[in-house]
């Protein structure tokens, strides 16, 4: 079975579980919402399936407002960042502090708040927003969103913004039914904007009919449609990259000539797959890709010390990284002098990175790089059996050190094959797309 199908089938047993314990809550008074029961099927894969979505969840004045709150704590369980914005209708029903303590973010309220414009103002929210979900949506808000009036931060987001945008509608049945309403809903819909809802039942205002907002999980459920859901999403990858330096003295040291581009394509790629990534970079001139945790060392022993700190719970490592091999014995305090004719400079071992991470006990699924000058496929190999790995990319090192572009030669245990040429970004694709194979392969049980 497939890591998707895998995703899809815990992501409906949670579903289903909530919906049971939602009503029991429910028959409890909202307030309770906080204490609902973290079903034992919040497993890693579903709430890694929103990581790296940046998700604006707009709130309006209806008694459904509530319900908001329990959404943001499952969006952000769900792994994506959520900031909240509020209309003022919406504070009279549900208190910013606690839309703020679930997100973890300042809520956004007013359009002409001069502390918000300098930072995130309203053009940048609407920028900074993968998708914009407004639950519950008014009627009245539905209304000036269907007319175009941005009388309001939420209703200036919503114009503002080229992301994908849903509402939750909530209101009164009669209100629902009102062919003003209808227009404009259908007017909305025309304009691709996805209207999710509403139920139908008994209302707050003791009505029975459609106009219940959806449940927070299964608005939070459509919002993991949204996305494309890649075969890492939720997937936590730690990357090694770039050189280390191994000090001399205190201006002086040894280190070679990686580029640390390849490692930042692959960071770059597996974060725009919606996996986790975290990057241990040595001394590098590069960007830190969109979405990616990164931690920056010099040394060898750094690197392995960085990689130790955030090893736990990792699915996938990849050890891109050209470690130096080894480090003065000991780096003088003060710069050496040129004195001597000739120097001799005692080295010592470097700890191996790769083989200390894959005789972890709970070992990540382990992938290495060999950059060669000469046997490229010979010393693969030995470097994929010595290390216990469970694929290596190997390629010459005199053309992939601080080229653009790459061709590696992909190694498992059961499979040879080439990737490439072409640029280190479209090769990095292709390695996720054989990295997940393997993931899958160790880490799925096949069906009998
Ligand atoms: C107690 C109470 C409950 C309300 N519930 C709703 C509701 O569920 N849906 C709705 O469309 N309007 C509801 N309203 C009316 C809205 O609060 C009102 O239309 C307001 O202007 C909406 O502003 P907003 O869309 O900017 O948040 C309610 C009003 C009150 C006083």
């Amino acid at each position: 079975m497939g890591l998707f199908n895998k995703h899809s089938e815990i992501i409906r047993e949670a579903s289903l579980f909530r919906r049971n314990c939602a009503q029991v809550f429910d028959l409890l008074g909202y307030r309770s919402f906080a204490f609902i029961y973290d079903s034992p099927q919040d497993s890693a894969a579903i709430m890694r399936s929103l990581t790296n979505k940046r998700i604006l969840l707009g709130v309006t004045g209806g008694i459904a407002a509530y319900k908001s709150a329990e959404l943001t704590r499952m969006l952000v369980k769900a792994g994506a960042e959520v900031r909240v914005a509020m209309t003022p209708s919406a504070i009279e029903f549900i208190t910013p502090l606690t839309m703020q303590a679930l997100s973890g973010q300042r809520v956004h309220l007013d359009l002409l708040d001069a502390d918000a414009e300098a930072g995130m103002g309203h053009i940048e929210l609407a920028r900074w927003a993968d998708l914009i979900v407004v639950a519950p949506a008014t009627a009245d808000f539905i209304a000036r969103m269907t007319h175009g009036q941005a009388d309001d931060l939420l209703t200036t987001v919503v114009l503002a913004s080229t992301a994908p945008i849903a509402i939750a509608p909530a209101m009164n049945q009669a209100m629902w039914a009102d062919d003003i309403t209808q227009n404009n809903l259908e007017a909305l819909q025309n304009r691709s904007i996805n209207v999710w809802g509403p139920a139908s039942g008994k209302q707050a205002c003791g009505d029975v009919g459609p106009g219940r907002m959806i449940e927070p999980q299964e608005i939070a459920d459509r919002c993991i449609g949204v996305f494309n859901t890649t075969r890492l999403t939720g997937l936590k990858i730690l990357i090694t990259g770039g050189p280390t330096q191994e000090a001399i003295d205190p201006v002086r040291f040894i280190s070679n000539y990686s580029s640390g581009k390849m490692a930042f394509a692959l960071a770059a790629e597996a974060a725009e797959a919606g996996a986790q990534v975290t990057l241990v970079s040595g001394p590098v001139h590069l960007t830190t890709p969109d979405r990616v945790s990164r931690i920056d060392v010099k040394s060898a022993e750094q690197m392995l010390d960085a990689v130790m700190d955030h090893v736990a719970g990792t699915d996938i490592f990849i050890g891109v990284a050209a470690v130096a091999d080894y480090r003065p014995v000991a780096p003088e305090e003060q710069k050496i002098k040129k004195t001597k004719n000739t120097m001799t400079l005692p080295l010592v071992k470097n700890p191996d990175i790769i083989s200390r991470v894959a005789t972890l006990s709970s070992a990540p699924v382990v992938i290495g790089f060999a950059a060669e000058t000469e046997n490229i496929e010979a010393n693969a190999k030995e470097k994929l059996q010595s290390k216990g790995l469970d694929l290596v990319f190997a390629n010459l090192a005199a053309e992939t050190f601080n080229s653009n572009d790459a061709s590696v030669i992909a190694l498992s245990r059961q499979s040879q094959q080439t990737l490439g040429p072409g640029s280190k970004r479209s090769i990095a694709r292709l390695m996720l797309d054989l990295i997940a194979e393997h993931f899958e392969k160790k880490t799925i049980p096949t069906e009998a």
